[in-house]
């Protein structure tokens, strides 16, 4: 009999695997044209296919070409639109580009009557302004510092297809006419081809699907590279430019877009498409057969049925996460467990609800402090019974985001200003509510802290006076 051999088959992980199957289910889909307008882009390998996926802590997911590389065409947009937010700021910016869907083609005329102003800057019009907002003190120096950005997006440096861009450099008539309309209109204020040589290089640039999926990691991720760490903008400008995305990156279809697919996105000529889940991970996907509206249609497929299988949309709602107040109570019900003498322990006994105790648990945002507030708000001495210490026990607290720590911190303030001392319980001693009287580092020596100052109020000396011997199994010292 002849010896079988078998061979254990690598199982992928779930997420490869997952890639994997949409690369499988979506490759035999034929549909689409290749863009011809730039002659180069035509003679790209239509059977192409790439999905990438890269998460918050820098893992990469892959499948099917995902390291074919590729030009960014308009998925260098939203990037070189960081820049110029970097560059100008919010406001000054807005005042030259708007953010405004166009409803329209990504190369339509869609400028703003009488100030030329383009509705956003993901159509062509708005991108080549946004180009030449991009401080720099020549236009080599201009691109030379888009690239580094992009390349500092993707984490590693991006290279130019000299063949593409002279070929979009020598076709590139409709951006050129563009470009006068906003010159004439006085919105671009410097020379048609000295924007445009920029604006062809950035469409140039090379990246992998791998590359595009770090580059939406890194605007997911707060402007920080998940795989570098390297803060390429700030948070805030991260989030402006996931915003324009979501309404103003896939041109005419982005409102179906944002509807089924649910996420900040934006699509290239060459089959590009970058799609980001804020706080989750980016996705990179290229495929060079385009729909109508020059969408990729393979790369546009599987973000569907991503979206679908991983829940990713916007507006999907989480569901119910765990209580944030995990334990309410009051030093009558929950004792330190110190040792203590009778007479103490009568003390408690009759005034323990003086002592008020919130354990509070989990990922605190907004809508959690809230919650925490309004149970805060019935702690007063002024109410009949009501406390007159207040033990908080952060322990469970996993994260305080700081617009909760503004909240919670000020909530203290407000109890102190009321006549009720805090004492937070942290053993990782956070700091995290700067306006408490005391930090110690469990809740049990929060509440022991409260316990004393409880006795103290009822006289120092009530211990002293009446101190008897301590006898075992009594509880006390
Ligand atoms: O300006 C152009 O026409 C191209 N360099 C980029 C356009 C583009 O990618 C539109 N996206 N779907």
């Amino acid at each position: 009999m002849s010896k079988v051999t078998t061979r254990a088959r690598a199982t992928p992980d779930p997420i490869t695997a997952a890639l994997q199957e949409l690369h499988d289910s979506l490759a035999s889909d034929a549909g689409g044209d290749l863009a011809t307008y730039i002659p180069q882009l035509a003679r790209v390998d239509p059977g192409l296919f790439g999905l990438a996926l890269a998460t918050m802590h820098g893992r990469v997911y892959k499948a099917g070409d995902a390291d074919v590389p590729f030009t960014l065409q308009s998925v260098s947009k939203p990037f070189v639109y960081a820049l110029a937010l970097a560059d100008l700021g919010l406001e000054e910016v807005l005042s030259r580009v708007g953010a405004e869907p166009s409803g329209e083609a990504f190369n339509a005329i869609s400028l703003e009557p009488g100030s030329g102003r383009p509705s956003n800057p993901m159509v062509n019009a708005g991108a080549i302004l946004t180009t030449s907002l991009v401080r720099a003190p020549d236009p080599v120096a201009r691109f030379e510092r888009i690239r580094e950005v992009l390349s500092a997006f993707a984490g590693r440096r991006l290279e130019l297809d000299e063949a593409v861009f002279a070929s979009e450099l020598e076709t590139g008539d409709r951006n050129r006419a563009l470009a006068y309309l906003m010159r004439n209109a006085g919105s671009l204020r410097c020379g048609v081809d000295e924007v445009l040589d920029v604006y062809f290089r950035q469409c140039a640039l090379l990246a992998t699907s791998v590359d595009v999926a770090v580059m939406a990691a890194t605007l997911a991720n707060g402007g920080v590279n998940p795989c570098t760490k390297v803060t390429v903008v700030s948070q805030p400008i991260a989030e402006h430019v996931l915003a324009v995305m979501a309404s103003c990156g896939m041109y005419d279809a982005a409102g179906e877009w944002l509807l089924r697919v649910g996420l900040p996105a934006k699509s290239g000529v060459s089959g590009g498409l970058v799609a980001a889940s804020p706080g989750q991970f980016g996705i990179g996907l290229f495929s060079p057969l385009l729909d109508a509206r020059g969408n990729s249609v393979r790369a546009v497929a599987a973000s569907r049925l991503l979206a679908e299988r991983f829940q990713l949309h916007l507006m999907h709602h989480p569901g119910r996460s765990v209580p944030v107040i995990a334990r309410a109570g009051s030093a009558l019900t929950l004792q330190s467990g110190r040792r203590r003498l009778r007479t103490e322990r009568e003390v408690l006994h009759a005034h323990g609800d003086d002592i008020d105790l919130r354990s509070l648990q989990g990922d605190i945002e907004f809508a959690a402090a809230e919650v925490i507030l309004q149970s805060l708000s019935t702690v007063s001495p002024a109410r009949p019974g009501g406390a007159r210490w207040l033990v908080l026990d952060v322990q469970g607290v996993s994260r305080l985001h700081p617009v909760a720590a503004r909240m919670l911190d000020s909530a203290v303030l407000e109890l102190g200003s009321r006549g009720v001392v805090v004492a937070v319980g942290d053993p990782h001693r956070r700091g995290l509510l700067p306006h408490a009287a005391v930090e110690l580092p469990s809740p049990e020596e929060a509440l022991e802290w409260c316990e004393d100052a409880l006795l103290e109020s009822h006289g120092a000396s009530l211990a002293l006076e009446q101190r008897e011997p301590w006898q075992p199994g009594q509880g006390g010292e």
